[in-house]
């Protein structure tokens, strides 16, 4: 069967302790799977955000306890920190993080009604060599994607550690229609993630973009 998208990620299991290979177990009381899923567990919160590839979980975790009212959908298909994400909500008692383990387009894909009040996607597999730039996450299609999912003034952030993506990014965000590019922060004080953190030492700037999707 051929895929509708290339892979934007590489499925890798990653080093997986026995305490993440537990966690994984009971990732089914913490999953959902479709729209429809994601509907039935709104009942109750006042917004639904969407984090795609949360990596380790640090920005989701820190923002659903930040905000009860919101259901938080995270998408990832990196076991080991599907693991810690469900071992940190476990902790933390949090009844408002959902996880979507596949990629995110499949889901996004789905959906005829916009349901989602904001999306994040920090640091998106940045598929250096020029060659592979076709399996990056953040093109015109996904632009368009995205906006079919969000709500009317839904937020859209993207930030990313690579010079050469933020610019790719830049060029499909000029090309894509019904967003407005916003020039203050959507989200104030984000935590910053494990790859962001590899940036700062690095010495490598994060560029920031922060979309309004057009009534
Ligand atoms: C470079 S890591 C960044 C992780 C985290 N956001 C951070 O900043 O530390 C990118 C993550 O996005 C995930 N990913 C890439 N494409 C995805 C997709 N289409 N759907 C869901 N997750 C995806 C990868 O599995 C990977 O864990």
């Amino acid at each position: 069967m051929r895929l509708k998208y290339l892979p934007s990620f590489v499925k890798r299991r990653g080093r997986i302790t026995k305490k993440q290979e537990e966690n994984i177990e009971e990732l089914i009381n913490f999953s959902v799977s479709s729209i429809n899923d994601i509907e039935s567990e709104s009942n109750g919160f006042k917004s639904i955000v969407i984090e795609i590839g949360f990596g380790d979980g640090e920005n989701i975790l820190t923002i659903a306890k930040e905000n009860p009212d919101t259901l938080y959908i995270g998408s990832e298909v990196y076991l080991s920190g599907i693991g810690s994400l469900i071992g940190k909500i476990k902790e933390n008692n949090l009844s408002n993080i959902r996880i979507y383990n596949n990629d995110a387009r499949v889901l996004l894909d789905t959906i005829k009604t916009p349901i989602f009040d904001n999306m994040l996607i920090i640091c998106p597999d940045p598929w250096q060599k020029a060659r592979h730039h076709k399996r990056r996450l953040i093109n015109h299609s996904f632009l368009e994607l995205a906006r079919k999912s969000l709500k009317e003034n839904g937020g859209l952030y993207i930030s990313t550690d690579w010079k050469d993506y933020a610019e790719g990014i830049l060029e499909a965000i000029n090309q894509a229609e019904g967003y407005i590019v916003l020039e203050t922060q959507l989200f104030e004080d984000l935590p910053v993630t494990r790859f962001q953190a590899r940036a700062i030492k690095e010495d490598r700037e994060i560029f920031k973009f922060n979309l309004k999707k057009a009534n």
